[in-house]
């Protein structure tokens, strides 16, 4: 029974997802398709990643209702809500251009729709509503495709967004995903130990993205999964790097990530001004806490020696700074 009550949400997705391509074509999405030249997403790319579009003037949910579907299953897909007030069902995505999220099995899941007008005020990205088989923490976007070339190059490289998935698959990276945003979770772990590689995090250059990085890093060590962080020393993600013409420093980039002690240590001993005992202290407790978290003894052993090259404190004091620490964290 649960399975089935999924199988009519993948139909119903599959049926919606036809619709979305389908409009694409159409002469009313002739400014989505610029907006999407405009992001260098070429016709091939279109097709690869099967992006749609729901004009204006166009209702997924009228359309679904006149192929057959029931309005409580559309409600229970996402893709409506119902207003008992005037007892109607209503669209979620209007006009947005529609990228489709399939799950490790190639089960569409979902949509996450974005605007093609610049300064709106409507939000930026609308996902499908959380659902029986939709859920933000567990979306994997591209992995089935990606697996393949990650196993082969053992190693699967973990962005922020779709769009830089998009972007670096073009760019001849094709073992790559996005989580959707900055949380890693343990449902993300399973999968990646199914690469039998390492997963090198590659979430935006701005501090969510390096905050991101690092916890995810901590999760992922906590489950001796090996894991690289790539040091990104600007503030773009890395579909605006590609855009930039930066394609080989990108490159470059992820060959070299830094293993994430390496990582967290470049991004934050630039901003500490060695002068000020508390700026010393907010940096030793960052780099500390980070360590204790991940719980293991190696880390915790080359954390030390590195700190006293970098801080020039002594191992005896930096012993004690962790001895302090683990007594406040318990
Ligand atoms: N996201 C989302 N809902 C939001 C904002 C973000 O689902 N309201 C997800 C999207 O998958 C997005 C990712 O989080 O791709 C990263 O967000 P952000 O960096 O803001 O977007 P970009 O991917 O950079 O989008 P774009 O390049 O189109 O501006
Ligand atoms: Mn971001
Ligand atoms: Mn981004
Ligand atoms: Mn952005
Ligand atoms: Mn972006």
């Amino acid at each position: 029974l649960k399975q089935n009550q999924d199988a009519i949400i993948y139909k119903l997705n599959e049926e919606s997802l036809a619709f979305f391509k389908l409009n694409l074509r159409s002469n009313e999405a002739k400014p989505a398709v610029k907006y999407l030249h405009s992001r260098d997403i070429t016709n091939e790319d279109i097709l690869f990643f099967e992006i749609g579009y729901l004009p204006k003037t166009k209702s997924l949910v009228e359309h679904l209702i006149s192929k057959g579907y029931n309005i409580s299953d559309i409600v229970d897909a996402g893709l409506g809500t119902y207003n008992e007030e005037h007892q109607k069902l209503y669209d979620i995505f209007v006009d947005r251009i529609l990228f489709p999220i399939r799950n490790e099995n190639k089960e569409l899941i979902g949509f996450s729709g974005r605007i093609i007008e610049t300064n709106s005020d409507r939000p930026k990205y609308l996902n499908t509503k959380e659902t029986r088989v939709f859920s933000k923490r567990k979306i994997a976007y591209n992995f089935s495709e990606a697996i393949r070339a990650a196993r082969i190059k053992k190693e699967i490289i973990v962005l922020e967004g779709y769009m830089d998935v998009i972007s670096l698959h073009k760019n001849g990276i094709d073992n790559a995903i996005a989580l959707m945003g900055t949380a890693l979770s343990q449902y993300h772990v399973n999968l990646f130990k199914t690469i039998k590689g390492t997963v090198k995090m590659f979430l935006d250059g701005d501090e969510p993205g390096i905050k991101g990085n690092i916890e995810a890093s901590q999760t992922l060590i906590l489950n001796n999964q090996k894991v690289l962080i790539v040091n990104n020393p600007t503030n773009n993600d890395p579909d605006e790097l590609i855009k930039q013409g930066r394609k080989s420093e990108l490159e470059k980039m992820v060959v070299e990530a830094l293993n994430p002690l390496q990582y967290i240590i470049s991004k934050r001993w630039p901003k500490v001004d060695s002068k000020d005992f508390n700026s010393v202290e907010e940096f030793m407790k960052e780099i500390c806490s980070f360590v204790l978290k991940c719980n293991n003894n190696i880390l915790y052993e080359t954390s030390v020696e590195e700190l006293e090259k970098v801080t020039g404190l002594s191992k005896t004091a930096i012993i004690s700074f962790y001895k302090k620490i683990s007594l406040k964290q318990n």
